[in-house]
């Protein structure tokens, strides 16, 4: 018989070949798997393990009876926040359902199928579904051997059919971001008639690390621009589901609304989005927390004999002398869920999200039986 899978007229092909939609192991997962998941340290997905500002708790407990109302489709109160702190109009920003609808999003007002994206790999994995599904032709470049991003492979890689060109700074899974000289250079390569996308998922660690202002780099540009960032990484809010694009004019901000759903944006997650841009002393405070875990980790990592990629960001990736998803299986028995890198040619890396002092403690540890046991 013919091991062949059988295509049906009625879905597109490319959604029938394209693999499975990935299913990360969240706490949710790992408890319907039987899990004791009070007792394992979340530290695989690049969530914070530092906790939501009080006063997010606070705007979320007060809104609950809300919930029987549709939320705004475009946050009016979030974007004149926005707007005034980045000077870019309200009817350029575009609310999503997290940042990775608004990358979604980008590619579907942009690319056709058949028609161009280049994106440096290896990257945060939501991307490989994402251009499956538009049918986009995607030209992957790699990063250089030391994580960055190969600026001058990108620009190389954009040809006649190319719509869209993505960024990732600072980037998942290296924890690496360009810097301005870079930033420039990408900005004024990628032609006026092709969309250059900027993912900022990490944007606020990036800032705190002493990294370059994007967007004002952004403004230089004469072609389009979407820049995208999001509530899940900093300011822990990664349940509530909630990001942001800034575009460079209303026609773009237009398109990328229409790819969106009308109230794609849970109404308590406005609210918690609002309390969280208002509690600027907690943002710095959650920054300076996370800054000394990395060190914490990447200090301890380098004491395990180990040779982490230096992160601006809440993880720190470095190779093993093991297969790292062995790793990773070996420590989620111990407790610990870190992660291990999916892009073929990286099997020997892991992930690790920064904790809490001492989740990095019980970390290092269990990594250090892990490898002990391996050797
Ligand atoms: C680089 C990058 N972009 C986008 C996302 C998606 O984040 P969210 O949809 O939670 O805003 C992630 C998530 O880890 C990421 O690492």
């Amino acid at each position: 018989m013919s091991q062949e899978p059988e295509f049906v007229p009625y879905i597109r092909r490319a959604l029938q070949e394209a693999p499975p939609k990935v299913d990360p192991p969240t706490e949710g997962a790992l408890r319907h798997r039987g899990l004791d998941t009070s007792k394992i340290r979340a530290m695989g997905l690049n969530e914070s393990l530092f906790p939501p500002s009080p006063k997010i708790i606070q705007a979320l407990q007060d809104n609950l009876g809300m919930v029987n109302r549709y939320p705004d489709a475009q946050c009016p109160v979030l974007s004149d926040i926005i707007s005034e702190r980045t000077g870019v109009p309200t009817d350029c920003i575009v609310w999503g359902n997290g940042s990775e609808e608004l990358l979604k999003g980008a590619i579907d007002l942009s690319t056709s199928p058949g028609e161009g994206c280049v994106l440096p790999v290896p990257t945060f994995w939501g991307y490989k579904s994402m251009v499956a599904a538009f049918e986009a032709d995607v030209a992957e470049v790699e990063n250089l051997p030391d994580g960055r991003i190969d600026i001058d492979g990108v620009l190389g890689a954009i040809g006649n059919r190319t719509r869209i060109v993505f960024i990732i700074t600072p980037n998942n899974p290296s924890g690496r971001m360009l810097d301005k000289a870079e930033l420039e250079k990408v900005v004024a390569g990628v032609p006026e008639n092709v969309l250059l996308c900027v993912d900022e998922a990490y944007f606020d660690f990036g800032i705190h690390a002493g990294g370059p202002n994007v967007l004002e780099v952004l403004r230089t540009r004469k072609g389009p621009w979407i820049t995208v960032f999001t509530f899940s990484k900093a300011y822990a809010m990664a349940g509530m589901r909630i990001g942001y694009a800034l575009c460079s004019d209303v026609r773009l901000a237009q398109s990328l609304q229409k790819t969106t759903c009308v109230f794609n944006v849970p109404v308590l997650a406005q609210y918690a989005a609002e309390a969280a841009l208002l509690d600027t002393d907690y943002l710095d405070w959650m920054l300076d927390q996370v800054a000394q875990s990395r060190d914490q980790i990447f200090e301890g990592l380098k004491a395990l004999g180990l040779d982490p990629i230096p992160s601006v960001c809440n993880f720190v990736s470095t190779t093993v002398p093991m297969k790292g998803r062995a790793c990773m299986l070996a420590m989620l028995d111990k407790n610990v869920q870190i992660n291990s890198w999916s892009d073929p040619g990286y099997e020997n890396y892991i992930r690790i999200t920064v904790g809490r002092p001492e989740d990095n403690v019980a970390c290092l540890a269990a990594l250090k039986e892990v490898l002990d046991e391996a050797a």
